[in-house]
């Protein structure tokens, strides 16, 4: 298995899939991977779909704009998001815990400044998406890593056409928002790293300062 450094290295998009299975194992392996992901204040809003079926990779992919490597991956993961997280209850459910770890204590929790920021957060759902959003991403980003590390080509999709109609298809609760879709599988290519951007430009002052370089 890859390192964590070698999969991110060696990590690309993959978009063309050979035609074998993944085993069960792998694909829990992946799942495992995105349960451990860190979130805010333990929220774990991430929820997952996994699909293998014929059938239903060929539905998912007349609804992410027929992008054939859907319908083609061994597997596909589609992440979804639990608003219900970031309610007032998902945080009072997670007060009991946080302060049992010792991260916060009971007056920094029932603190007014903090108290007005969870408000924030849990007076809609438009302010949930956010956060539910980032933490989901991350595990979904675990799922990509640990394929790459298992020697799996995957590929993230955002262009779903029809977010509705994965949700009808597959059963999905309301309050359950489909984010995008992991396709996993054996890949049929190598190809080249896509261009990045250079480390002055995603740096928004420099480093090592230069007053730090004598
Ligand atoms: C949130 C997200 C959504 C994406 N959606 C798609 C998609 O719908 N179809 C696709 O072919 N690639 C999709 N990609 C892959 C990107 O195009 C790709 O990551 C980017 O071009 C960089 O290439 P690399 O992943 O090979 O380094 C998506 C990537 C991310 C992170």
């Amino acid at each position: 298995m890859l390192t964590v450094a070698e999969a991110v290295r060696q990590r690309r998009s993959i978009r063309s899939f050979k035609q074998i299975p993944v085993p069960d194992k792998m694909i829990l392996d992946m799942l495992e991977a995105a349960r451990l992901a860190p979130s805010g204040s333990n929220s774990q809003p991430w929820r997952f779909v996994v699909v293998t079926d014929a059938q239903e990779k060929k539905d998912l992919r007349r609804l992410c704009f027929n992008q054939a490597f859907v319908e083609d991956a061994g597997v596909d993961f589609v992440i979804c998001t639990d608003l219900s997280a970031y309610s007032k209850e998902g945080y009072q459910k997670r007060r009991q815990e946080s302060m049992d770890a010792g991260i916060v204590s009971a007056s920094e929790i029932d603190d007014a400044t903090y108290q007005r920021y969870i408000d924030s957060i849990t007076s809609a759902p438009t302010s949930q998406i956010t956060p539910a959003t980032a933490n989901t991403y991350i595990a979904a980003e675990h799922i990509v890593l640990m394929a790459t590390a298992l020697g799996l080509g995957s590929c993230w999709v955002g262009g779903i056409s029809d977010h509705k109609a994965v949700r009808d298809m597959l059963g999905i609760p309301r309050g359950i928002l489909v984010l995008g879709i992991i396709a996993v599988g054996y890949s049929d290519i190598e190809p080249k790293a896509r261009p990045r951007l250079p480390l002055e430009e995603i740096l928004l002052r420099p480093f090592p300062s230069p007053v730090d370089v004598t």
